[in-house]
């Protein structure tokens, strides 16, 4: 594991339980909802950056999809295997995938991407496209203002990374994907870039 992810890890190890009782769980059900219209009901979706498995792996399983979140984080780990005990959850660094090719139906890594350094998102999302079935879908968002450094949040030090919007989009289409849709949007008050994309059949 990379320096970088292990500041990451011993962060939320500490920070999972206080993070969680100041996350707003609603802010992004309208992408949720659409992410679930995208996608058959007999779906196996990967979760990346599941966190504590809310809102996302929850709200999934509730409309009956099959989900698999990974993190980094044992104490998140621990919190979502509570929260959504039918899903599936693994200690995994979207650094090092470790899953077969054409596998998921979807996958949605939200408020997470940020937390790895920019010279890995290309090599991320080539392993999102290689583990992704065709037709798969994509949800991703990040930042919008070019920046990469550690900073306090919660009382620890936390690494965060983001490129422009149009350079995380030039590489997400770099790596074979199209586009559903892309926008920044304000949601609980922040603002982050949002892409849908979808693998489509060679
Ligand atoms: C801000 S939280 C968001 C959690 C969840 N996606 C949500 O929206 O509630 C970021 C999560 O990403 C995880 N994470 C950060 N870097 C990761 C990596 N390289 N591999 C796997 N998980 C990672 C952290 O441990 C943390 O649980």
């Amino acid at each position: 594991m990379n320096e970088i992810s292990k500041i990451v890890e011993q962060g939320y190890n500490k920070i999972a339980e206080d993070y969680y009782s100041h996350r707003n769980l609603n802010k992004f059900n309208m992408e949720l909802e659409r992410f679930t219209s995208l996608i058959s009901e007999d779906a196996h979706v990967l979760d990346v950056g599941c966190g504590a498995g809310i809102p996302t792996a929850k709200f999934l399983v509730e409309k009956g999809v099959k989900v698999t979140g990974i993190d980094l984080s044992e104490t998140m780990l621990t919190l979502a295997r509570k929260n959504v005990p039918t899903a599936k959850f693994i200690k995994m660094d979207m650094n090092e995938l470790e899953f077969n090719g054409n596998t998921f139906n979807g996958i949605i890594s939200v408020y997470t991407l940020f937390h790895v350094p920019k010279e890995k998102h290309l090599e991320i999302f080539n392993q999102f496209f290689k583990v992704l079935k065709p037709e798969g879908i994509l949800l991703i968002n990040t930042g919008i203002s070019e920046s990469e450094g550690i900073s306090n949040f919660f009382g620890v030090p936390m690494f965060w990374s983001n490129f422009k919007p149009k350079t995380t989009l030039d590489l997400v289409k770099k790596v074979g994907f199209s586009i559903i849709s892309e926008a920044v949007l304000e949601r609980g008050g922040e603002y982050q870039y949002w892409i849908f994309g979808i693998k489509k059949k060679p």
